[in-house]
C-alpha cells in the first residue's frame, strides 16, 4: 500500500508567532466526485473529550451529511467509521487504542469498510507511530486543523486505497461556514474561539489545537440569531478560555461585550465554558450578574489550591487571587452554582499541598467538579518532571477528593428543595421513559414526570427531592 503522508510535530505546534490568524470564509468545498462518495453509505463516528470536541464531531457530521453518509448508532453496519479522539489524559487515549483494536474485526469482515482516526490524538507524533506500526487497519488520520480538508481525504483514501494522513502542526487559522449537524434544536454550542496560549505546564491542549484565535462578533451573532430563527433556547459559547475572547482581534476585555450582546439577541438561555480565573474582569461579572437570560452557572478551574503547585503548574495565580474572584462571584450572582477541574498528583505534590487543595474546596462549596489524577503528556513541560508521588498515593487523594465532591453537591442540591425551578427540557431521561429531565439555570439535572408534552420547552419544577448528582421534581406548569 502506498501511503500519503503529512505527520504531526509538537515543536512546530508549540510555535507562535505575531501573525495574525486568518479567517478563511471560502475554504471549505465539496468537489463533485467527492459529493457523491457517500450516496447509499453509512457513517459511524465516536467522539470522545470536551465540549469543543464535541462540536467538531457536529462539524464531521454535516460534512459527511452533505456528502450524503447516513448516521448509524452501531459500528457494525457502518461503511465509515470514524473515531474522533482526545488526548488529555493518557487513559483517554488508552480507551482509544482499545476502540482501534476492537472495531478492526469489522474491517476483517469488510475490506471496504473506511477506518478514520482524527481529533486531538493526531496532533501527537507518538500516536501516530504507534498507528502506523501496530494498525495497519487504519485508513486515513486527519488532525484538529484538518476537518475542512475531509471531503478530499475521504476520497483520496477510498479511490486510491492509499493511506493517507494529514495533521497539520499549525498555529492555525478560523475556518467558517463549515457545516454542522446538530442533534438537539433547542441547545447548541457555538464556538466563540479556538485554541489556547497559556501553555499549563501539564496540558496538551496548546499543542493540539493551536494558538488562540477568536471568530468575529459578527460571524458568532448571526449564527445566534439563525440558532434562534430555528427554534434554539440555549446557546453555550465554547473556548478554552473563554475570557480571552477577542484578544487577537479587538483588544483586551471583550468577552464581556461579547457576552452582552449575546445576551441582547434575546435568547432565553446563555453559557459559556471554560473560563480561566485569568482574565475574568468585573464588567465580566457585571454582566453575568445584571443579564438575566446569562445563566447564573460558572465553571471556573482551580487545578490545585497549593501556591507552589499552581506556581509550577503555570497557573500564574495564587489561592489567594482564586479566592478573591470566587467569592466575588458568590456575592455578586446570588443562587449562583459553581464547578471546578481539579488535578491531584502533580509531580512531588505532597500531603500538606494536596490538604491545601481539600480546603480550598471545603472553602468554595463547589456544586460539582471534575477531578483527575495527573497524567504526563509527552512534549510538555511536566512530563520532564521527575515524580516522587507513587500512583497508589494518587488514586488514593482522588478518592478522598472525590468524597468531598460527592458532600457537597449533596448539600447544594438540598438547598434547592422546595424551589421552583426553571427547567429547560431534553426529554425522556435515560433511565425511565416516563420521566423527562432538563438542566435548571444553575446546570442542575431535574427529573419529573411530566403533566403536558414540553420536550424543549422551559417548563417550571417544584425540587421535592435531592441526590448527590440529580434532582427530582414536580412539574407546577
Ligand atoms: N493530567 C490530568 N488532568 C489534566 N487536565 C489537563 N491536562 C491534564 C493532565 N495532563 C485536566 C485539567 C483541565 C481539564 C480539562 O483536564 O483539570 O482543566
Ligand atoms: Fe490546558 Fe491550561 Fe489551556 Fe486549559 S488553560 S487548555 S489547562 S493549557
Amino acid at each position: 500500500m502506498k501511503e500519503i503522508f503529512t505527520l504531526p510535530n509538537l515543536k512546530e505546534a508549540q510555535k507562535r508567532t505575531h501573525t495574525d490568524a486568518k479567517i478563511e470564509r471560502s475554504l471549505f468545498h465539496i468537489s463533485e466526485e467527492a459529493k457523491r462518495l457517500g450516496i447509499g453509505r453509512k457513517y459511524f463516528l465516536r467522539t470522545y473529550g470536551c465540549q469543543a470536541n464535541e462540536r467538531d464531531g457536529q462539524t464531521i457530521r454535516g460534512i459527511l451529511e452533505e456528502m450524503g453518509y447516513l448516521p448509524v448508532m452501531e459500528a457494525d453496519t457502518a461503511d465509515l467509521i470514524i473515531l474522533n479522539t482526545c488526548a488529555v489524559r493518557k487513559n483517554a487515549e488508552d480507551k482509544v487504542f482499545g476502540e482501534i483494536g476492537q472495531l478492526k474485526r469489522f474491517k476483517l469482515k469488510n475490506p471496504d469498510l473506511m477506518f478514520v482516526v482524527c481529533g486531538c490524538m493526531t496532533q501527537e507524533e507518538e500516536v501516530v507511530q504507534t498507528i502506523l506500526l501496530k494498525h495497519p487497519h487504519i485508513d486515513l488520520i486527519f488532525g484538529t486543523h484538518n476537518i475542512h480538508r475531509l471531503p478530499d481525504l475521504l476520497y483520496q483514501a477510498t479511490l486510491t486505497r492509499e493511506r493517507v494522513i494529514e495533521v497539520y502542526s499549525q498555529e492555525g487559522d478560523v475556518i467558517e461556514n463549515l457545516p454542522v449537524r446538530r442533534d438537539n434544536s433547542a441547545k447548541a454550542w457555538v464556538n466563540i474561539m479556538y485554541g489556547c496560549d497559556k501553555f499549563c505546564t501539564y496540558c496538551i491542549v496548546p499543542y493540539t489545537r493551536g494558538k488562540e484565535r477568536s471568530r468575529t462578533r459578527e460571524d458568532i451573532l448571526e449564527e445566534i440569531s439563525t440558532l434562534i430563527q430555528d427554534g434554539c433556547q440555549e446557546v453555550t459559547l465554547l473556548g478554552q478560555n473563554v475570557n480571552a475572547y477577542g484578544k487577537d482581534l479587538y483588544g483586551e476585555n471583550c468577552f464581556a461585550d461579547l457576552l452582552r450582546s449575546v445576551s441582547e439577541t434575546g435568547i432565553a438561555r446563555i453559557r459559556f465554558t471554560t473560563s480561566h480565573p485569568w482574565d475574568f474582569t468585573d464588567e465580566l461579572i457585571d454582566v453575568i450578574a445584571q443579564y438575566p437570560n446569562v445563566m447564573p452557572y460558572v465553571h471556573l478551574p482551580v487545578q490545585s489550591g497549593n501556591a507552589e503547585i499552581l506556581r509550577i503548574m503555570g497557573r500564574r495565580y495564587t489561592p489567594e487571587d482564586y479566592m478573591t474572584l470566587f467569592n466575588k462571584l458568590r456575592a455578586r450572582i446570588p443562587g449562583a452554582a459553581f464547578s471546578t477541574d481539579i488535578i491531584v498528583g502533580f509531580p512531588n505534590e505532597t500531603e500538606a499541598q494536596f490538604e491545601d487543595t481539600l480546603r480550598l474546596f471545603q472553602e468554595c462549596k463547589f456544586d460539582g467538579a471534575f477531578t483527575f489524577v495527573y497524567s504526563p503528556r509527552e512534549g510538555t513541560p511536566a512530563a520532564n518532571m521527575v515524580d516522587n508521588v507513587p500512583l497508589e498515593e494518587k488514586r488514593s487523594r482522588l478518592q478522598i477528593l472525590n468524597k468531598k465532591v460527592a458532600q457537597y453537591a449533596l448539600e447544594n442540591n438540598l438547598r434547592m428543595v422546595d424551589k421552583i425551578v426553571n427547567v429547560l427540557v431534553d426529554g425522556p431521561s435515560k433511565k425511565n421513559s416516563d420521566v423527562y429531565s432538563g438542566y435548571t439555570e444553575n446546570n442542575k439535572l431535574v427529573n419529573f414526570k411530566p403533566i403536558r408534552e414540553c420536550i424543549n420547552e422551559i417548563v417550571q419544577v417544584r425540587i421535592t427531592k435531592a441526590k448527590t448528582w440529580t434532582l427530582d421534581g414536580e412539574q407546577v406548569e
